[in-house]
């Protein structure tokens, strides 16, 4: 928030969001609408750069500390100094959350919790690098935009992250 001062517009030249999108475009943003005047990174983790969240068909807003919503992805402390799980925390809590979800916090979009990333991650890892980077490569119809950004150690960083939230313990393959 301090860094980059998003705007949640409540109205759209006196309109409410939904009646002047209606009005003016095509596709739903949903009851509120987040945007910022200007975006700058504030920082990168390996390959990966901060980038705008913009979130779309927003129906609801929530408030929690971050403490609650952080939190509840933070890494075990038994991994708090493992630098592949640090970074890969610091990636994930940025981008994968908007979509992904813990229990309650987290995106819906995905509807494909942690425990199923850190799953995925555990059993078949080069198979979750290759999603990371190119959804569509693994599953034609994913609906994941792809990252062609994130290099071999920033995927690496963020699989040996998931992995810790996996619930099955299986052989890598
Ligand atoms: C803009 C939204 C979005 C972001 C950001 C996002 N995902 Fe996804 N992800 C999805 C959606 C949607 C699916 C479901 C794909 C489908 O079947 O259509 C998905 C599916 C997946 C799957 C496959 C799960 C399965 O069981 O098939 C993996 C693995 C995954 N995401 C990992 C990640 C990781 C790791 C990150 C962060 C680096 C991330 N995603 C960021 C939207 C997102």
């Amino acid at each position: 928030m301090k860094t980059h001062r998003p705007i949640l517009a409540l109205k759209i030249d006196g309109l409410p969001v939904e009646t002047w999108v209606a009005e003016t475009h095509n596709d739903d943003p949903g009851t509120y609408f987040i945007t910022h005047q200007d975006f700058t990174p504030s920082f990168s983790v390996l390959s990966f750069q901060e980038i705008p969240k913009i979130p779309a068909k927003v129906t609801r807003l929530e408030f929690a500390t971050a403490q609650q919503v952080y939190g509840a992805i933070a890494p075990h402390p038994r991994d708090a100094t493992n630098p592949q799980v640090i970074d890969g925390f610091r990636i994930a809590q940025q981008h994968c959350y908007r979509c992904h979800n813990m229990g309650s916090y987290g995106g819906t979009k995905a509807g494909r919790s942690w425990q199923t990333l850190g799953t995925f991650a555990a059993s078949s890892p080069s198979t979750f690098e290759r999603y990371l980077r190119n959804p569509k490569s693994i599953d034609p119809k994913s609906a994941m935009p792809p990252n062609p950004q994130i290099d071999e150690p920033t995927a690496k960083a963020i699989q040996t992250y998931f992995q810790t939230f996996a619930t099955t313990t299986t052989t890598p393959h």
